[in-house]
Parts: C-alpha cells; structure tokens; sequence
C-alpha cells in the first residue's frame, strides 16, 4: 500500500511560512509585495484559476490587482496593459492566465512581461536561467513537484527520473530541475516507443501527460514514487489525474492524489514567487 503524499497539507505549510515571510517584509520595507493577473476572455476554468490566485494573495497578506479584459482585447492593447504593470513599482509580480484568446500571440505577451517581474517564469531569459540553474523563480508546478519530494525527503541524487510530458510550463523545466538535483533523467513523450518499458524503470515517475488514468499498473516499477500533474475533468464531471490511482496504488511506495497533489502548490509557488520578487525589486 502506498503512502499518500499529500500536497493540500504541504501547501498549507508552505503558506504558513509565505505568511510570515510577507509580514516580515513588510515590517522591514513598508512594502506590500503585489501581484497582478490580467485575464483576457471568459474562460470559466481560467476564471476560477484566477480567483484562487487573488484569494491566496489576501491570505499572506499580499496585494492582489486582477485585471479582467473582454474577449475583443486586442494585442496591443493588451501589450500596452503590460508595459503600465511593467514600470509600475507598486507591482512586483505579472501573471498574464492562459490560454489567451487566438488573436493575441501568446509569446509576444510572455516576452513583453519583464523577466525581473515574471512569476511565471515563462519568459526567454528566465527559462535560460533555469537552464544553467542560476534562477530567481522556478515555474510554479515544477517548483511544486519539487516541494512535495523534499517535503516528504525522497531522495532525488542517482535515481532515474522519468518525465512523461514535454512542455514548456512542466515537462521540460522537471526534468531540468531533477537534473540540477544530480538524478539521471529520461523525458518521454508522445513519439516515445516502448514506453512502458522506458517508465517501468524510473525510480521517480513524473506523468504530465494531459490524459486521465494514462499510466497504469503495468507501466510502473514496484516500489516507485509516482508523481501526478494531470488534472482531467472527465464526462462525470469527476477530476482524474494522468495516473489510474487505484490501478497502481498497491504496486507503489509512494503518490500524489487527484485532487490534493500537486495542484494545490502551484499557486503557493506563485505566492512564493511574488515575494521574492518583490525582495529583488525592493533594495
Ligand atoms: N494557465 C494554466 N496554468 C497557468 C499558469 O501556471 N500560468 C499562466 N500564466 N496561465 C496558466
């Protein structure tokens, strides 16, 4: 039987410590660290990402400007919002939630954020930095992932990591992450042949996939730590992550749930983010 690790838990602790660090900053500077979420769109999935994110602001203490824009936004428009953010010094942290409609060139957006306020870390300079392992802000769900092994002290040094999923917001800063950390890693994707077999050998399996109950019993070494980004509503209604939890759940050490797992620190990464931000913007 496996042990759950349970990421509502870590993040709540992790939140605690976001908290006091922000009260201390605080105290310190007179500065309240400030994020601003421009949200373009109705998106009712992306809607509640951005409540949540507002709301997890509050909690620490922290200034939250949600910026809601209609569908028609143009690019322009939209890249001008961010230049404002941009030379604004009472915002520390720009988060622009995606999908952004089809019209707008989702890269320009990404790389017209500033890197110094880019807590996403999805722009150029800040992935480069992530590359050779000189960052200031990890992407939020890699950073998450992270969070939760040292939390629970698994042991990243010499094991084979396997990542399924090769994204740029998880798969590829993952496996850059757990190379930093000295593990071997194999990153699995859509063409990859013989993946089971591939999988069946990773000490550490990481699936962010996007598919519900992709990895099953059979893909899976006995006695591995199984890691779950995938969040899938399925025709239930019901959230699956890209592991079949019950499948493989008596095979493994150790797993994230759906929900529960990682999702719950991915915003509190942000939060994280946002402060250090703030710290590097407020000297
Ligand atoms: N949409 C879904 N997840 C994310 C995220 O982590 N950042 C942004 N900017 N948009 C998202």
């Amino acid at each position: 039987m496996a042990k759950i690790l349970d990421g509502k838990a870590v993040s709540l602790a992790n939140r605690e410590e976001i908290k006091r660090d922000v009260a201390s900053f605080i105290e310190k500077t007179g500065v309240t660290p400030c994020l601003a979420v421009v949200i373009v769109g109705e998106d009712p999935a992306s809607k509640v990402y951005v409540r949540n994110k507002h709301k997890g602001c509050l909690e620490v203490g922290m200034r939250s400007i949600v910026c809601e824009l209609p569908y028609e936004t143009t690019e322009d428009e939209l890249l001008s919002i961010i230049d404002g953010m941009n030379s604004d010094p009472e915002v520390h942290g720009i988060l622009v939630q995606l999908p952004v409609p089809k019209h707008i060139d989702e890269k320009k957006i990404i790389n017209k954020i500033l890197p110094e306020k880019d807590v996403d870390a999805f722009h150029p300079v800040n992935v480069g930095k992530i590359m050779i392992g000189d960052f200031d802000f990890l992407p939020c769900t890699p950073a998450g992932v992270m969070n939760i092994l040292s939390h629970y002290g698994i042991e990243i040094e010499g094991k084979h990591c396997v990542v399924i999923g090769r994204s740029n917001t998880v798969g590829k800063p993952q496996a850059m992450l757990m190379l930093h950390k000295n593990a071997t890693v194999s990153v699995c994707h859509s063409r990859t042949r013989n993946l089971a077999e591939i999988t069946k050998t990773a000490d550490i399996l990481v699936a962010a996939v996007g598919r519900a109950d992709f990895v099953t019993k059979d893909m899976v070494k006995e006695g591995a730590v199984v890691i779950d980004v995938g969040i899938n509503r399925c025709a239930d209604g019901t959230l699956h992550g890209d592991v079949d939890f019950k499948d493989v759940f008596d095979k493994v050490e150790a797993i994230t749930p759906v929900p529960g797992g990682v999702g719950p620190m991915t915003i509190t990464m942000l939060l994280r983010n946002t402060l250090t931000a703030a710290e590097k913007l407020t000297k």
